[in-house]
């Protein structure tokens, strides 16, 4: 048996299907997930998750309708005006990944400023991906190495590692994936190599601290190998 996940990666799928089961628009969908994911990183300090990274808004949803894409790029300040004090208090260190590039300036100067000032934290790492995308992460990272002038002919799997948005944490141990789906959406593809991995129904908005536990138990019982006997 081992322990908890030290890293804890979730697909926080579902928010539409549960708008729609109450006739209300998408967006509220949205908003109940945004107030799930403090929960739910309150319940990882809890349990002594040291890093939790969550998909928040994909380089695909860049296609969803005007209105859907404003709503959810509206989610991150929100989230902040609400939550900010607090992560700051409870010690939480955030970060994005993703392409920031894509933000408005105002919006990313206000997280590059919660990065810089939370950086001492060590309570849990919050890692939002937001205008994230797996592929897209590795095509930035090595375009920043060449620009940079390294010799991509010496490139190798630790150097890389190194200078993805991940960098210097370790992969994640569970990926949690809601709203029964059984894919991985073009999330985080490289550090998901030999994570395990755990899907369920639930809708996220209606995930539970006694789900979480679930997914807990279940991870306990797996034998982790890495490829190896
Ligand atoms: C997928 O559900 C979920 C998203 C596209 C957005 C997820 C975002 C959050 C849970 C909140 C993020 C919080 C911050 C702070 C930015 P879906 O819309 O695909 O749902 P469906 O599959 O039921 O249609």
């Amino acid at each position: 048996m081992q322990g908890l996940p030290q890293h804890l990666a979730v697909i926080m799928d579902g928010n539409g299907r549960w708008a729609r089961a109450r006739a209300l628009p998408r967006q509220f969908g949205h908003r109940r997930g945004s107030e799930k994911l403090y929960e739910f990183s309150k319940w990882c300090v809890s349990h002594g998750v040291r890093y939790l990274t969550v998909y928040a808004f994909s380089t695909e949803n860049w296609q969803r309708s005007e209105e859907e894409v404003k709503a959810l790029l509206n989610l991150l300040p929100q989230f902040l005006d609400k939550h900010e004090a607090e992560l700051k208090a409870e010690r939480i260190r955030v970060k994005l990944f993703g392409d920031l590039s894509r933000l408005e300036p105002k919006l990313r100067q206000r997280v590059e400023a919660l990065i810089a000032d939370s950086r001492e934290f060590d309570r849990l790492d919050l890692n939002i991906c937001f205008s994230y995308g797996a592929r897209d992460e590795l095509v930035r990272t090595i375009r920043k190495l060449a620009a940079s002038g390294q010799d991509l002919s010496q490139i190798d799997e630790n150097s890389l590692s190194l200078a993805l948005d991940s960098a210097g944490i370790p992969d994640p141990d569970l990926l949690i994936r809601t709203g029964g789906e059984l894919r991985l959406s073009n999330f985080l593809l490289w550090q998901l190599a030999y994570t395990e991995l755990y899907f369920t129904d639930k809708l996220w908005p209606d995930f539970t601290e006694a789900d979480l536990i679930e997914a807990f138990n279940d991870y306990k019982k797996r034998q982790r190998r890495f490829g190896r006997r």
